[in-house]
C-alpha cells in the first residue's frame, strides 16, 4: 500500500489541480470592455424571458400547479436568488468567461470544472432546442393567423403525433448561420429585443387586469403542495440565462462592480413579471386551458383582445429568437473555453480565418440541436436543461464556501451576505427542485454525467493543458 499511496496521492492532487484565479484576464482579452451595470441587466433579460414565460406558465398551470404556479414561480425565483448571490460573489472575485466552469477550474480542481462544463453543454444546448420548440408554436400561430397555417404534422415530435417540428429546427439553423458568419447580438440590437419583449408584456398586464375574474384562482391548489413544488422545478426554467450575465466577463467595463449588479437586476425584475403574468394568466382564463402551445397569446384570443393577443405573439417571437440567440452563443463560449484549456479536441476553439467565428463547432451543435428540437416533446427537454442547471447551481453555491476557506484572502468586491448560511439554502433549495423533477430525468441526467466522466478519463485528463504544462 505504501507503494501505491504516492500513486493515489499523485492521482488525487490532479484530479484537485485548479487554474490560477483570473488567468482569463491576465491572459489578456481581445474584446473590448464596453459594457456598463445598465446593458449587462439588459443581457440578463435578453436571455431569461422566453419560453419559460410564453410557455411553460401554461403547462405548468394546468397539469401541475394551477393557479399556485404564482408560488411555483416564487420558489423556483428564491432557488435562483440564492445562487444568483453565488454568482455574483465568484464573477466579481475570479471573472473569466467561462462562467461556472472557469470558477470551478479556478476554485474546486480539474474534475469539477469538467463536470461543470458537461453540464453546461447541456444546459445551453437543450435549453436552445426547448426555446425553439417555445418559438416554433407562436410562430405556427402567426402563420394561421395571415392565412398559410403549415400542416399539422410538421409542427409536432413523433412523440407528440407529428412527424417533426420544422419551424423549430429552421430557427436553430438559421441561428447557426448568423452566428457562424459573426453576427452576435451587440448591446444595442439586445436592448431593443428587450425593449419589445417588455412591452409585449406590459400590453398583456394592461389588457388582462380589468379581465380578471377571481373565480378562476378558485380552487387555488388544485394538485396540492406537490403540484406546487413540481411546478416550481419545471417553471425554474423561466430563470435560466442570468448566468449568461457572468459570460460576459471581459466585455464589462467594471465587472467587480457591474457583474453582481447586472446578474441580481436582471433577475429581480424578471422574478416581479413571472408573478404578475402567471397570476394574471391563470385569473383571466380557467388554468386547464393553458395546456397550448401558446398559452399569453390564446388566452387573449379567448377574452376576445385580438389585436393584443397579435402584439404578445411578435413580441414573444422576437423575445425567443433573442433567448436562443444567447444561449446558443453561450454554448459555443463553453466549447471554447473547455478546448482552450485542453480538455477538449482542438478542433472545437478552431476559428475560422474567414468568419473569426468557431464556424465548425457552431455548425455541428446546430445540426444536432435541431435533431433534438425537431423530435422532442418541449417539457421533457426542459426537463433535462433543469436538472443540468440546478446542478450547476449546487456546485457554484458549494464553491462560495469552499473557496471561502481555500482562498480567504483573495480580493472578493461582492461578498454574498451570511455566508455560510445563503450559499447552503441556494444548495438546498436547489436539491429540492431537483427532487421534484421525475425519475427518468434524473435517468438522463446521470447517462450524460456518466458519458461526460468516461470522456474526461478518457481523453480530456491527459491532454489538458495544465497536465502538458507540468
Ligand atoms: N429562461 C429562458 C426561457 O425561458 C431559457 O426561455
Amino acid at each position: 500500500m505504501h507503494r501505491l499511496f504516492p500513486l493515489f496521492r499523485r492521482e488525487t492532487m490532479s484530479l484537485l489541480r485548479t487554474k490560477p484565479i483570473n488567468a482569463d484576464y491576465l491572459n489578456g482579452s481581445d474584446l473590448r470592455p464596453v459594457l456598463s451595470a445598465f446593458d449587462l441587466t439588459l443581457l440578463g433579460i435578453g436571455a431569461i424571458i422566453g419560453a419559460g414565460i410564453f410557455v411553460l406558465t401554461g403547462i405548468a398551470a394546468a397539469t401541475q400547479a394551477g393557479p399556485a404556479v404564482v408560488l411555483s414561480f416564487v420558489l423556483a425565483g428564491l432557488a435562483c436568488a440564492f445562487a444568483a448571490l453565488a454568482y455574483a460573489e465568484l464573477a466579481a472575485a475570479v471573472g473569466g468567461c467561462g462562467s461556472a466552469y472557469g470558477y470551478a477550474y479556478a476554485g474546486l480542481g480539474e474534475v469539477i470544472a469538467w463536470v461543470i462544463g458537461w453540464d453546461l453543454i447541456l444546459e445551453y444546448g437543450v435549453a436552445t432546442a426547448a426555446v425553439s420548440i417555445g418559438w416554433s408554436g407562436y410562430a405556427a400561430n402567426a402563420f394561421a393567423a395571415v392565412g398559410l397555417p403549415l400542416p399539422e404534422t410538421l409542427l409536432h415530435a413523433p412523440g407528440e403525433g407529428g412527424l417533426f417540428n420544422l419551424p423549430a429546427m429552421v430557427i436553430i439553423l438559421v441561428l447557426g448561420i448568423l452566428l457562424g458568419i459573426g453576427v452576435h447580438a451587440s448591446a444595442r440590437f439586445n436592448a431593443a429585443i428587450v425593449f419589445v419583449k417588455l412591452l409585449a408584456i406590459g400590453i398583456f398586464i394592461v389588457v388582462a387586469l380589468p379581465n380578471v375574474d377571481a373565480r378562476h384562482w378558485q380552487p387555488f391548489l388544485p394538485f396540492g403542495w406537490e403540484g406546487v413544488a413540481q411546478g416550481a422545478a419545471m417553471v425554474f426554467f423561466a430563470y435560466i440565462g442570468f448566468d449568461a450575465v457572468s459570460t460576459a466577463a471581459e466585455e464589462a467595463r467594471n465587472p467587480q462592480r457591474d457583474l453582481p449588479i447586472g446578474i441580481l437586476a436582471s433577475l429581480a425584475v424578471c422574478t416581479l413579471v413571472y408573478i404578475l403574468v402567471a397570476g394574471l394568466l391563470t385569473g383571466i382564463v380557467p388554468y386547464p386551458s393553458l395546456n397550448v402551445a401558446s398559452p399569453v397569446a390564446e388566452a387573449l384570443l379567448r377574452i376576445g383582445h385580438q389585436w393584443a393577443s397579435a402584439l404578445v405573439a411578435a413580441g414573444a417571437i422576437a423575445g425567443l429568437t433573442s433567448v436562443m440567440l444567447v444561449l446558443y452563443y453561450g454554448l459555443s463560449r463553453v466549447f471554447l473555453a473547455m478546448s482552450r484549456d485542453g480538455l477538449l479536441p482542438p478542433v472545437f476553439a478552431e476559428v475560422n480565418p474567414r468568419t473569426g467565428t468557431p464556424l465548425r463547432v457552431i455548425l455541428m451543435a446546430g445540426a444536432l440541436m435541431a435533431a433534438i428540437a425537431g423530435l422532442t416533446p418541449i417539457a421533457e427537454v426542459a426537463q433535462l436543461v433543469n436538472i443540468g442547471t440546478l446542478a450547476a447551481f449546487v456546485v457554484v453555491c458549494a464553491g462560495v464556501i469552499f473557496m471561502r476557506r481555500s482562498h480567504p484572502g483573495m480580493p472578493r468586491p461582492f461578498r454574498i451576505p451570511f455566508s455560510p448560511l445563503t450559499p447552503l439554502l441556494g444548495i438546498g433549495f436547489c436539491l429540492y427542485l431537483m427532487l421534484n423533477l421525475s425519475v427518468v430525468t434524473w435517468l438522463r441526467f446521470a447517462i450524460w454525467m456518466g458519458l461526460g466522466l468516461a470522456v474526461y478519463f478518457w481523453y480530456s485528463r491527459s491532454h489538458s493543458s495544465l497536465t502538458r504544462a507540468s
